[in-house]
């Protein structure tokens, strides 16, 4: 192990943030990574070819070597959107005549892959609740890999990571976790014995709700072969989202922990209003699997959902009311925003799925920004009265 490679993995998150991957650009001095906005390299010189679908361009592999050491993975592979890197994995690990166990509350896009489309590669899958157990007995001798997702959108359900990674090491199966909500700052399933780390790096990586883009982290061996479909598939990301994703990383432990913190004083606040029937938050002691999010989680996350007494008001009426917080899609940027999943990300199941699941049409999702929390209290405040 290099000197700079030891001292990466004992920096503590914040100094990671700043000071891991990157480029050294001993051609000025300058501090930071140049955009190198070649799609073409020269190769006499070299062993190596270079090129954007190769994963291997110098502002690829400054963000790839950043994320390892948040993730303490050996090797990554970044991508051009969250859902690249999902499929990417799921095709490169699974063949015909596999089985797949997949947790069934996961991102709607990665759901309607999964049934939309394993079948016509010859691939069974089973679906199992966000329950270690569940997950042991749904294992047949041709289970290949595991999906997992915690915490969940938009219930915000919690999977026993560690139940999970040894049921499968027993048995030799692939483990991955979408750890997009949780992001590398409250969560490392690599450490609870994961294989395979996947991101929308969209979200909480990005952070500034303006760039897309995803990313795979594991151990050398599983990346080699995951690379090795990416190349095929070909869903790499260009040298300018690259530069701005390396500039988010470096302040991404400081916005989670203060969107974190925010959270945490909303999910409280919410608990207690009696406009509010529900709250969905794995930092609150009456969440069902709390003290599983504590063994597992540095911090609970910015996430959180909630129902509103419909004997007060509908979900509607109360978004057009809401002044500071903005009623959009996605999640993880410094702005607070929310959605009805019921008409967001879960429009496309069917309504009785839905109900099945958990979600009414009057759920709301809240992704919490780095704002002060008393200004979104107060904004939740008016609306509700
Ligand atoms: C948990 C989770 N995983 C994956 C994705 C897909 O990411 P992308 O939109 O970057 O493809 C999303 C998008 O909302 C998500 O919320």
């Amino acid at each position: 192990m290099s000197i700079q490679k030891r001292k990466e993995t004992i920096m503590k998150i914040e100094t990671q943030c700043v000071h891991t991957g990157g480029f050294e650009d001993t051609l000025t001095g300058g501090i930071n990574t140049p955009i190198f906005t070649s799609s073409v390299y020269r190769y006499l010189e070299t062993d190596i070819r270079i090129y954007p679908r190769y994963f291997n361009t110098p502002n690829q592999n400054a963000v790839v070597r950043k994320l390892c050491a948040l993730e303490g993975a050996q090797d990554g592979v970044l991508f051009s959107s969250g859902m690249a890197a999902i499929t990417t994995v799921l095709m490169a690990l699974l063949s015909s005549g596999d089985h797949a166990i997949i947790q069934d509350d996961i991102y709607g896009g990665t759901h309607a892959f999964i049934t939309g489309h394993f079948s016509r590669y010859g691939i069974e899958y089973t679906l199992v609740p966000n329950n270690a157990e569940e997950v042991d007995s749904a294992i047949q001798p041709s289970t290949k890999l595991i999906f997992i997702e915690s915490p969940t959108n938009p219930l915000l359900k919690i999977m026993d990571i560690r139940g999970v990674a040894a049921v499968a090491r027993k048995r030799g199966i692939f483990t991955v976790i979408d750890n997009t909500f949780a992001s590398p700052v409250n969560q490392n399933p690599l450490a609870l014995g994961i294989d395979i780390v996947v991101h929308s790096g969209t979200k909480y990586l990005g952070g500034h709700s303006d760039l897309c883009c995803g990313a795979v982290l594991s151990s050398g061996a599983l990346i080699e072969g995951i690379r090795k479909m990416a190349q095929n598939l070909g869903g790499s990301l260009n040298a300018l989202t690259c530069s701005l994703l390396e500039r988010s990383l470096k302040t991404l432990s400081v916005r989670v922990e203060r969107q974190t913190e925010n959270a945490k004083g909303i999910a409280r606040f919410l608990s207690s209003h009696p406009r509010v029937k529900s709250v969905n938050y794995p930092g609150l002691e009456s969440h069902p699997q709390y003290e599983i999010a504590r063994s597992q989680m540095r911090g609970f996350g910015a996430m959180l959902s909630f129902e509103l007494d419909p004997v007060f008001l509908n979900s509607r009426q109360f978004l057009k009311k809401l002044m500071l917080i903005t009623p959009a899609v996605s999640l993880g940027g410094v702005e607070t925003i929310i959605c009805e999943p019921a008409t967001t990300s879960h429009q496309k199941v069917s309504a009785e799925v839905r109900r099945r699941m958990g979600i009414s049409d009057n759920l709301l999702r809240l992704s919490v920004g780095i704002e002060h929390a008393d200004d979104l209290i107060e904004d939740l405040v008016q609306a509700m009265d």
